[in-house]
């Protein structure tokens, strides 16, 4: 019997770029909405358009551009909401509009300090302007978790009524237990008249770390569509990680009897995107896309994979579309190799940017004698940021003096936009202070450093080290990655690197 469809839709744009600290660009948000459609999702939540003229101009960017997926628009029970969400969706191939009004008792009180038989009218009215504009409707009671029932199912049904498509049931405050959470989708679907003709959705947060499991748990019980973002982002502890959602189904679909429309190889190329761009680097134990995800480390399990993956693996790495770390290229390797070995992977180049790859891994292959797919993931990344972020300053040279007895010194070589190269050197408290204060000196963009992580992103003593860094300027924050053989010279290219983004977007 074919299984029932789970409707996946991504909100890694709208609730994920609510997350502290995230600041997406435009052409950001577009690359991750292309990205999100090779994966397969089924709904963008491409931002919420009256919140600011940069989501509208996304979310109309992403209309226009991204064809596939159905691109939602979020907006409050306010009729400027609604009319603002039409605007910046009208040309998507399939547009959706996203309503939200706070249920709970402690919210209509206190945030939005009017009393339930307003905010009735409010959901209802702004349901029925939506539905004026377009077909695909679906209407969120914020807080719902908190929600007195008889008015949840009271509300729900006069939505249905005005018009709505899929009802949306969040657990704003990631409050709900999983067995309390399906229990409150059952008595959903047994106490609102038309519910069996919508679609039942669910959009979990992970304040107390169940957001996966609640999600799966309506699921199991008849919801149709799951809400998350990739890498699990979103407000403060985030939303379900669509991943771990998509995962889940996909290892358990004979007790949950349904299935998604999710191309599974795509998750561990989104969610290094996700990570790329917005600088929010991955936990090396998380499900699914931690570097340790697919990493056996006792004897045991290790000699247990040898004889039978399946002893300690319950998914296949591959089917995420983990990198092997089997070896593929090195030094001898030629131009078709990499173009062959690319595009296995995933990546359609045109001759241009396979030539520049093709320079790049030289020039790795020159320092690391065993290229794994994993190195060339990285590879691919630091061709995309450069391509992303216009490269007003290049770094040209980078030395470094430093030890236990020396106070660290740096001398760097940095084009400028104009063309002529200005070498400047600094001491600083500690190498990549001394290189982050040489390239003060050359690029004089006031800025303070917030974050600075580096890690590896494949074993042994040569490994690709990969620098994030997180700038502020004017309370604006910028991300700037790197990557090098040499954690010096990947610290430095990733301060170019926002240096850059905060000269081009300024
Ligand atoms: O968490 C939430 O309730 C939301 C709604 C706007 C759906 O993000
Ligand atoms: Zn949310």
């Amino acid at each position: 019997m074919a299984k029932d469809k789970v409707t996946i839709f991504d909100t890694t744009l709208r609730d994920g770029e609510q997350s502290a600290g995230i600041g997406l660009t435009t052409h950001e948000k577009l690359q991750i909405a292309k990205q999100l459609e090779m994966l397969g999702v089924d709904v963008i939540e491409a931002g919420f358009a009256a919140s600011s003229p940069g989501d509208f101009q996304a979310v109309d960017l992403i209309s226009k551009e991204v064809r596939n997926p159905i691109i939602a628009s979020l907006a409050r029970c306010v009729p400027g909401d609604v009319d603002s969400a039409w605007d910046a969706i009208q040309s998507a191939s399939r547009p959706r509009i996203h309503v939200f009004v706070s249920s709970s008792d402690v919210q209509i009180m206190h945030q939005l300090r009017k009393n339930p038989e307003e905010v009735f009218d409010m959901a209802v009215s702004s349901v029925e302007r939506a539905k004026s504009y377009c077909e695909d409707v679906e209407f969120s009671p914020m807080d719902a978790t908190r929600t007195d029932m008889d008015y949840l199912y009271k509300l729900l049904t006069a939505v249905i009524q005005a018009g709505a498509t899929t009802l949306n049931i969040p657990d704003t405050v990631g409050y709900a237990m999983p067995w309390e959470f399906s229990d409150r989708i059952s008595k959903i679907k047994e106490n609102v008249p038309g519910i069996d003709n919508v679609v039942i959705s669910v959009h979990c947060h992970n304040d107390l770390g169940l957001s996966v499991a609640n999600s799966l748990a309506a699921v199991q019980v008849g919801a149709r569509q799951v809400e998350g973002c990739i890498n699990g982002l979103g407000e403060r502890a985030g939303n379900a990680s669509l991943e771990e959602v998509i995962m889940g189904i996909e290892t358990r679909q004979e007790m949950l009897g349904v299935s998604t429309n999710i191309d599974t190889r795509q998750i561990y190329r989104t969610s290094r995107l996700v990570s790329d761009i917005t600088g929010f680097t991955i936990q090396p134990n998380k499900a699914i896309v931690g570097v340790n995800a697919f990493r056996h480390a006792s004897g045991i399990h290790q000699d247990g994979v040898l004889k039978e993956r399946t002893t300690f693996e319950i998914m296949d790495p591959q089917s995420i579309g983990w990198p092997s770390s089997s070896l593929v290229l090195g030094k001898l390797s030629g131009r078709a190799g990499l173009r062959s070995r690319l595009e296995e992977m995933g990546y359609k180049l045109t001759d241009s940017e396979l030539n520049q790859a093709f320079k790049a891994f030289k020039d790795l292959a020159d320092r690391k004698r065993e290229i794994t797919n994993a190195d060339l993931e990285s590879l691919m990344s630091s061709q995309r940021r450069t391509s992303d972020v216009p490269n007003l300053y290049t770094l040209s040279s980078v030395k470094v003096t430093s030890g236990n007895d020396s106070t660290p010194t740096a001398t760097v070589t940095i084009d400028n936009p104009e063309g002529s190269s200005i070498i400047e050197s600094s001491v600083g408290t500690g190498p990549v202070d001394a290189v982050y204060k040489a390239i003060d000196k050359v690029v004089q963009v006031d800025n303070e450093l917030l974050e600075y992580r580096v890690e590896a992103v494949t074993e042994g003593i040569d490994a690709i080290g990969d620098v994030s860094i997180r700038i502020s300027k004017e309370n604006t924050i910028y991300v700037g990655r790197g990557s090098d053989t040499d954690i010096i010279v990947a610290s430095a290219k990733a301060y170019m690197n926002a240096i850059n983004r905060v000269l081009a977007f300024n």
